[in-house]
């Protein structure tokens, strides 16, 4: 029964602490998020098919409610996302004939999209995740096969971040993406900023998703990918973390509680990646839950649908877990 500390509080100086939101939970938890968090991220609601649905018709009242609170508590926003694979309207990628659309039309879509929509939050948005999960995960390939990439080309990335800073000149332009610290992703990844930043592209850090689990990634894969990516003079972000009480390969769906031996492995885990995080807190200014307690995880739908998951600080009930007073004491 101590009074819990404010969890971003206990960062202060360090790196921003934010939290993916939705209007749902931003109406029934608003208290609870404004007390732990300094920063928030739409989880869904700034995405390409919910802010533009048909084409030239956009809709920001779900986005703007998210500004608004941010605005009245003095929270940050970060800006997710712009350019994805996922969570975009068929439309975008069709021609007038119907078949696919022509490179100049894509392009002339994505400028439309990308000045309306950072244009409508300029200087209200720090970090815009500009473009989601470009990269292949399988070794065979660098890119992933999108209708992006099939369309416009790889350049797709260079005019995404140009329109961005276009539009808003002073937002951090973000690259965003999973699997970052395993060891031939993130060379992929290093070397498409690489070549990026050589390109002169605006483009001013590197998000790591951090989808990870309490049983990995090593923190030694975790150092190694934070030092590679800083060595090209970018910001890192952490973008959404949680730390899923089951590996990826896992598809039980018994379990009603964690069990004390997760909890405890997991608050070692916060505590031993968030020593590490807070000694680059030079290069990584802000880290990001997705989500900002266990009753609301995108991991209860993923990826095996309705099974309970457990990854974040705060219980159901937002009461903080035995992580939370780790970390709050270690800071
Ligand atoms: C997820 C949301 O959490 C879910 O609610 C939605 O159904 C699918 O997208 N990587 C990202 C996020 O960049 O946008 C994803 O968010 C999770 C994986």
């Amino acid at each position: 029964n101590r009074e819990p500390l404010s969890l971003y509080q206990a960062f202060q100086g360090q790196f921003k602490i934010g939290a993916a939101v939705s209007t749902a939970t931003l109406r029934s938890s608003g208290d609870f998020i404004a007390k732990h968090y300094n920063s928030i991220t739409a989880e869904n609601q700034m995405k390409f098919e919910h802010v533009q649905p048909q084409e030239g018709l956009y809709t920001f009242e779900a986005a703007d409610a998210i500004f608004d609170f941010a605005a009245s508590h003095g929270i940050a926003v970060r800006g997710h996302t712009l350019v994805w694979h996922n969570q975009t309207p068929d439309w975008v990628f069709e021609g007038p004939d119907g078949g696919p659309a022509s490179k100049e039309l894509l392009l002339s879509r994505l400028k439309a999209h990308i000045h309306t929509v950072v244009g409508r939050y300029k200087g209200r948005v720090y970090a815009w995740d500009v473009v989601n999960e470009a990269i292949e995960d399988k070794q065979d390939l660098v890119m992933r096969n999108t209708k992006w990439l099939e369309l416009i080309g790889e350049d797709y990335l260079r005019h995404a971040f140009q329109m961005a800073h276009e539009a808003d000149p002073k937002a951090l332009l973000f690259y965003n993406d999973y699997n970052e610290i395993t060891p031939v992703k993130r060379d992929k990844i290093y070397n498409l900023v690489r070549s990026l930043l050589n390109q002169d592209v605006p483009i001013h850090g590197i998000g790591m998703q951090a989808h990870w689990s309490i049983y990995g990634p090593p923190l030694e894969e975790i150092k190694q990918a934070i030092e590679l990516y800083a060595s090209l003079g970018v910001q890192l972000h952490i973008t959404e973390m949680d730390l899923s009480m089951f590996v990826h390969e896992d598809t039980r769906t018994d379990l009603l509680a964690p069990t004390e031996q997760m909890l405890e492995l997991q608050q070692q885990r916060y505590e031993d990646i968030f020593r590490l995080l807070r000694s680059y807190s030079d290069v990584l200014t802000s880290v990001t839950f997705w989500g900002a307690a266990d009753d609301h995880t995108w991991l209860d739908q993923f990826p095996v649908r309705g099974r309970k998951n457990w990854p974040l600080l705060f219980q159901e009930d937002h009461t903080p877990k035995p992580a939370y007073w780790r970390l709050i004491e270690k800071s």
